[in-house]
């Protein structure tokens, strides 16, 4: 059978990784897909249960730390294409243990960027070789309220422990192609919501608690700023920069559309109830102001012109109607948000793999 364009994509077993995987095994079946994951607390392979016997895809376990094993996979798969998602990804966390983020999101992403330079200096292919490295809007700090929003050229400025991480990472793959001429792109993508997201983080964890009666924590005031995206719009506009960014190239992603979180959260409030059947008001009383995060960055803000006027990318969703959507779907899907939440995918697939769960 003649080669197929191999493409490895990190971290598929993740919120965002998981519907990348799902965009690319169905729009282009010519593609073998490698899902690579380490399936930590935050990969679960039911968000892939749709596409695993899929026959263009393939899923990997094992650490994108582990350079030996990558050396193996490059060669034997012969990856012509790389997109990279894993990494730990919530600030809360990172504040709390910083190590695993250094680890993960920069040696980690040092690692691939070595095995696909070996791999690609020293072999042929008739496909263009790509590095596509995903990272984030946190890297650029923080806007103040009327400050103009980041660009690609903004300086980087990260403040937590995870920004710096995602900050380091891609100045590493930076340097990969500035030094050893790898063909790299970035892209720094604002917050994503939607189906598949892990309920630590904001947007799911307030669904959950709106269903089970329990406190929503707004840190602080809620007066803190996000730019929102759904997360089948940031699958798109990889898939774009992918197949047709220019090399050494970074692309901003975003939704131009930045919301107050205290203002997310009432409008979670008031949809959540009407989906339940609620009257209006039922869970007004659950939303908490708790401490503030450590460092908390008041405001995101894209812009995404590059993106929209070299590629053509639009969003398309819009906030309300998504929000809407991504409700309804953690309402109907009350088995995926239990078993996150009691980890019982965890055991599950810990038992199907020889896994270094954390
Ligand atoms: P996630 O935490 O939901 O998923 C991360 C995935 O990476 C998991 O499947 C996990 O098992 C895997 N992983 C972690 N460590 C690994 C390792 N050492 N080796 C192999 N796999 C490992 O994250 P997400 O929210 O889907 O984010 C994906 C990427 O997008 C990250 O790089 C993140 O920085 C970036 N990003 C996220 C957002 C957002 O709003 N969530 C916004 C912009 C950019
Ligand atoms: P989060 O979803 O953790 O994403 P990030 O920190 O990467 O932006 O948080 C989004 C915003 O919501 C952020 O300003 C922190 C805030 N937040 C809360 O107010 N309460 C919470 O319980 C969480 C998880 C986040």
């Amino acid at each position: 059978m003649a080669k197929r364009r191999t493409i490895l994509i990190t971290g598929g077993a993740g919120f965002i990784g998981s519907h990348v995987v799902r965009r690319f095994v169905r729009m282009y079946p010519d593609y073998h897909i490698i899902n690579l994951d380490k399936l930590t607390y935050a990969g679960n392979l039911e968000n892939l249960k749709d596409v695993e016997k899929e026959p263009n895809y393939q899923f990997v376990h094992g650490d994108i730390c582990d350079l030996e094993m990558l050396r193996g996979l490059f060669a034997d798969e012969g990856v012509d294409g790389v997109i990279h998602l894993a990494a730990e990804s919530h600030v809360d966390r990172s504040i709390r243990d910083p190590f695993v983020f250094a680890q993960t999101n920069v040696l980690g992403t040092l690692a691939l960027l070595q095995a696909a330079r070996e791999y690609w200096e020293n072999s042929e292919s008739n496909f263009p070789r790509r590095f596509h490295h995903v990272s984030t809007d946190e890297v650029y700090g923080a806007l103040q309220p009327g400050e103009a929003a980041f660009c690609e050229t903004t300086r980087y400025n990260p403040h937590s422990p995870y920004s710096a991480s995602k900050a380091s990472s891609d100045h590493f793959v930076r340097a990969y192609h500035d030094t050893y001429g790898l063909p790299v792109v970035i892209t720094n993508c604002s917050n994503n919501y939607g189906p598949y997201q892990f309920p630590e983080k904001l947007i799911p964890l307030c669904i959950h608690n709106i269903c089970e009666g329990n406190p929503l924590p707004v840190y602080g005031k809620g007066e803190n700023i996000r730019d929102w995206l759904h997360v089948e719009d940031h699958a798109a506009a990889i898939d774009e920069v992918f197949h047709r960014g220019k090399d050494g190239e970074s692309y901003n992603i975003g939704g131009i559309n930045e919301w107050k979180n205290i203002d997310v959260v009432k409008l979670l409030v008031r949809i959540t109830d009407e989906l339940l059947g609620r009257p209006v008001g039922t869970s007004d009383a659950l939303i908490t102001f708790v401490k503030d995060r450590a460092g908390h960055d008041l405001r995101y803000a894209i812009d995404a012109e590059k993106l929209r006027t070299e590629l053509g990318w639009e969003p398309s969703h819009t906030f309300e109607s998504g929000l809407r959507e991504t409700v309804q779907w953690y309402l109907t899907h009350e088995e995926w948000v239990q078993h996150v939440t009691s980890g019982a995918y965890e055991s599950y697939y810990a038992s199907m793999y020889d896994s270094s769960k954390k």
